[in-house]
């Protein structure tokens, strides 16, 4: 989604604002753009495409300026033209933006019908020519915030930067993220604290509503009516020294590697490593009171719920459902008192997340957030956090946060079903023993990653790819599906192994790569019937299993992958790897961007 920044600097604020969009590039974008006030004027540059050529525009046409706003734009109202590349600018109001005006049209009718041209076709224009009609009638910028601010419906961040005042930004947030960050002298506001990490990581987050006054001697917060509040300053987790690539070609594939470490910490944020015994945070800590766990979640996360829900039923005795947030936030579901719903977010700031969480509160549940962002607003809004400590996540593909929330939320199984009385002291320890190991399991598959590039090969080079898994390996096959696809372009469908003789069966020809995820657990034999009916139609099969299931069925595998041995309770979080390096190897075999995917964002924080 975009990004946002804002520098109020001693220094030149071209440069610092490139480099700021530059760690907002993971976020995804097609345009940018900064504005500055120099001379008392406002001076813009814009380009299409990547921030390279925005980098080009300014070698030919430097930008002065100590004070500014910069923007990455992700497409929705228009297409990724330079004109509707953001700073937007009306008279002398210049405007960054992320998310949606959601009555743009009848703001942009009535300002036409006074007299106003648009630019673009974005939704962002009005609201740079409602501020500079205000500016125009002779009230200050900060009354004209105070007057426009109540007219706007939607979920949106903003930054405002007017001409004549260098020492002056106007920043808005109503549901999507915006950080303020305190400088010595300076001031600054992002998208989020990675953003701003080497400027500044000390850190102020705006609340939903709010709208900031930033000057360089220090920033005034301003609730939707008006009333000035004072927002606690934070010192941001994330420092400069996390964000970067290493020796890897992309951050996906470092993000994969960093695995086992992710799996580990995220482990012991659940799991005493002293006594084995797992913690319960808030809501959840009333074990015996929860009636039911209504998971909400998008995308990857939406598959670690999915195989989460497995998990509470079988190990915690829990009713469980895992619902899609986009789905789920405008349903009037029927749940019990006591119950507590999940929101799973690798951000924490997924706006359709964000929203079935409201509802799920709405319904009288309380929430428990999974996040990966301690500052983010879902933690914000949930009763209750729990970390997974998967470090920053830049690829625009989820990896080491998936598996890092599969590691939570069997932690919380376990917790669960041990406080409940659902399995007993020896139970709970042996599934704690078998995540305990999981981390040097998932260390020995990445050990092996060249073994992945003939089946990567073949992948590139198909036009549909099936991936099948039953029980718990059924959410790894549609996450599976939907790793491939996202990074490689390549249609590939993630199915309910049983399922694939209702319907999906008849696509399957030898031109059809068929990836079956197959660890030999209970469901392993009738996984091992739908293989057959793979075969017998001439599909390829690539099998995931073990040394059991490699010795029961490998030989009728066109490429056979044998992972570690694991208790079948933890097999998803390591099957996950090599779904991930399949897709990750595809995309650098055939040249695709894996860390900045066509169309997609990292976090998405539009409806
Ligand atoms: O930040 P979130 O976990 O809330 O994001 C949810 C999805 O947008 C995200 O998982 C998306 O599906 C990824 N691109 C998957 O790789």
């Amino acid at each position: 989604m975009c990004g946002i920044v804002g520098v109020l600097s001693a220094q030149p604020a071209a440069p610092l604002m490139m480099d700021a969009l530059r760690r907002l590039e993971y976020r995804g974008y097609d345009s940018a753009g900064l504005a500055t006030v120099t001379g008392g004027t406002l001076a813009r540059r814009r380009a299409a495409g990547k921030l390279a050529a925005l980098q080009e525009v300014l070698e030919r046409d430097p930008l002065a300026g100590m004070s500014g706003i910069g923007h990455t734009r992700w497409a929705t109202h228009g297409p990724p033209t330079v004109e509707n590349a953001h700073p937007h600018v009306a008279g002398r109001v210049a405007v960054v933006h992320n998310g949606i005006i959601e009555n743009h049209a009848a703001l942009r009718a009535e300002l036409v019908a006074a007299g106003a041209t648009f630019e673009s076709t974005t939704d962002t224009e009005v609201v740079a020519h409602l501020l500079d009609r205000e500016i125009a009638d002779g009230v200050s910028p900060e009354q004209a915030m105070a007057r426009v601010m109540p007219r706007l419906t939607g979920a949106f961040a903003f930054v405002v930067l007017v001409a004549g005042q260098e020492d002056l930004l106007l920043a808005a947030r109503r549901a999507s993220p915006l950080a303020i960050g305190l400088g010595d002298g300076a001031a600054f506001v992002g998208s989020d604290a990675v953003a701003l990490a080497p400027l500044t990581r000390r850190i102020v987050y705006l609340e939903d509503g709010d709208w900031a006054v930033l000057r360089r001697s220090g920033v005034q917060v301003f609730t939707g009516d008006g009333t000035q509040v004072i927002r606690r300053e934070q010192v941001s987790t994330v420092s400069a020294a996390m964000i970067g690539k290493g020796n890897y070609r992309h951050f996906m594939e470092k993000e994969i590697h960093d695995q086992p470490e992710a799996i580990a910490h995220t482990l012991h944020a659940v799991i005493d490593p002293g006594t084995g015994s797992a913690t319960l945070p808030p809501p959840l800590d009333d074990a015996l009171g929860v009636a039911k766990i209504t998971i909400l979640a998008a995308g990857t996360s939406f598959y670690a719920g999915l195989t989460a829900r497995y998990w509470m039923e079988s190990i915690a005795g829990i009713a469980c459902e895992a619902e899609l947030a986009s789905e789920f936030r405008d349903r009037r579901a029927v749940l019990p008192a006591g119950g507590v719903a999940i929101a799973v977010s690798q951000s924490g700031e997924s706006l359709d997340t964000l929203m079935a969480l409201r509802n799920a509160k709405s319904l009288g549940q309380r929430v428990l957030a999974l996040v990966n962002v301690p500052e983010s607003t879902i933690a914000r809004e949930a009763d209750g956090v729990l970390l997974t400590r998967a470090g920053p996540e830049f690829g625009v593909a989820s990896t080491k946060a998936f598996t890092a929330q599969l590691t939570a939320f069997l932690g919380l199984a376990i917790a669960l079903g041990a406080a409940r009385g659902h399995i007993d002291e020896g139970e709970a320890l042996r599934l704690v023993i078998a995540l305990e190991g999981v981390p040097g399991r998932v260390a020995t598959v990445l050990e092996a990653e060249e073994r992945y590039l003939p089946i990567a090969r073949d992948l590139a080079r198909a036009r549909d790819v099936l991936y099948l898994g039953r029980g718990l390996s059924y959410p790894i096959a549609l996450e599976g599906a939907l790793k491939l696809k996202e990074i490689t372009y390549v249609h590939a469908e993630g199915y309910a192994a049983g399922e694939m003789k209702h319907g999906p069966i008849a696509l399957i020809d030898e031109h059809v790569p068929v990836i079956i995820v197959a660890p030999s657990d209970g469901w392993f034999d009738k996984t091992a019937s739908n293989m057959a009916e793979v075969r017998a139609r001439g599909g390829r099969v690539v099998l995931l299993t073990d040394a059991a299931g490699a010795e029961a069925l490998g030989e009728g595998a066109d490429h056979l992958v044998i992972l570690p041995d694991v208790a079948a309770e933890v097999a998803p979080i390591l099957y996950a790897i090599p779904v991930q390096l399949l897709a990750y190897l595809a995309a650098v075999e055939k040249g695709t961007d894996a860390d900045q995917p066509r169309n997609l964002a990292k976090s998405v924080t539009v409806e």
